[in-house]
């Protein structure tokens, strides 16, 4: 099985992740945490360690992983690797002699996979109780840490919001030709394709990939120029992630660019993407890696995804920050494993030309 499920992750295209864009270096948050010190004996605290895989950027995780270490006392070292699968490949060839005890995945898609497989262990309940069902794996493997919204950017001088389509289908009207900036090589991109093929099947998302191709699409390499060339003119409308704004935004206030999320809340066009958090199979040093998964789904890390670097918390009762517009339930509805099904949809876009 760990063969079959190994073989398939690395048939995947490379899922890059948008770490190349990764936010400005954020500041120490400074709410309280609900995490407690693990109960561990003197000789087990000097010694507590602790090994995490990690899919999300070093910019994004240091500072979160500093403060659990000041508050536990865990020492914590981190393979990053701007690439999940990579790491959920790692995880799934090393097996027994792997020694990641933490996988924080840039995609729960993979969180899914590894869980499928038997490479995971289930959580405490304390930790998956934190988040609603929907934000975590069925059998306890995982647990959502935050998410990202797939949204439309658009230049509110030269766009009126009514006129924008009420759903992802009509951004393929004519009207917009030589209006629009896509990303086809960005893995956000390619995890929304996916996404609308597990939503529309094959047939309707080849036909709308060929109808948008028709409106002219300027391609991008990444989300982050595109909200750059909405506020400069070049175009009118980008697809992209939800939180580019926000941080081009915090850098140069005088940006002239807005999201816009689909009228409908359950159109195909406003997908939630989930970073996520796991415990391996063979994980050395369990309590730690329970700590560091508890420590994610506090209040204090959950206001850090929240407030620095402008993501959907997955916790109840956390707010999004003020300019990230809160979403109460309304995303399309697709399986997250959906999202890391890269390889047909990269057949796809070459069939069509678009890669
Ligand atoms: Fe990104």
């Amino acid at each position: 099985m760990t063969r079959i499920l190994t073989a398939l992750l690395l048939l995947l295209a490379a899922l890059s992740g948008c770490q190349g864009e990764s936010p400005q270096t954020p500041a120490t948050p400074s709410v309280k945490t609900d995490v407690q010190k693990p109960q561990t004996t003197t000789t087990e605290k000097t010694k507590a360690k602790l090994v995490v895989y990690s899919g999300r950027s070093a910019k994004l995780v240091e500072p979160l992983l500093s403060l659990f270490e000041a508050k536990t006392g865990i020492k914590v070292r981190v393979r990053f690797d701007k690439s999940t699968q990579t790491l959920a490949n790692r995880i799934a060839s090393e097996g027994q002699v792997g020694e990641a005890d933490v996988f924080f995945a840039q995609d729960s898609g993979y969180l899914g996979a590894l869980a499928k497989a038997g490479h995971l262990q289930a959580l405490p309940k304390a930790v998956l109780d934190r988040v609603p069902e929907n934000y975590r794996d069925k059998d306890g493997k995982w647990v959502a840490t935050s998410g990202r919204a797939r949204v439309l950017v658009y230049s509110p001088e030269r766009v009126k919001v009514e006129d924008l389509p009420s759903g992802l289908e009509a951004l393929a009207d004519p009207k917009w030709t030589g209006r629009i900036g896509w990303a086809p090589s960005n893995s956000s991109y390619q995890a929304h394709v996916s996404g609308l093929r597990a939503l529309w099947g094959e047939e309707k998302t080849k036909n709308w990939l060929a109808k948008m191709r028709a409106v002219e699409p300027k391609v991008y390499p990444k989300n982050s120029p595109q909200v750059k060339a909405v506020s400069s003119g070049e175009i009118d409308i980008g697809w992209v992630n939800h939180y580019y704004l926000h941080r081009l935004k915090a850098a140069n206030p005088s940006l002239k660019a807005a999201n816009y999320s689909f009228r409908d809340q359950s159109d195909a066009g406003n997908l939630l993407m989930l970073s996520g958090v796991a415990v391996t199979a063979h994980a050395k040093n369990v309590r730690s890696a329970r700590a560091l998964a508890q420590f994610l789904v506090s209040d204090e890390a959950q206001n850090y995804f929240a407030q620095t670097v402008y993501e959907y918390p997955t916790v109840s009762g956390i707010k999004t920050h003020k300019n990230v517009p809160p979403k109460s339930g309304g995303w399309a509805a697709v399986e997250q494993s959906a999202l890391s099904d890269v390889v047909g949809t990269v057949k796809l876009l070459r069939q069509l030309g678009l890669q």
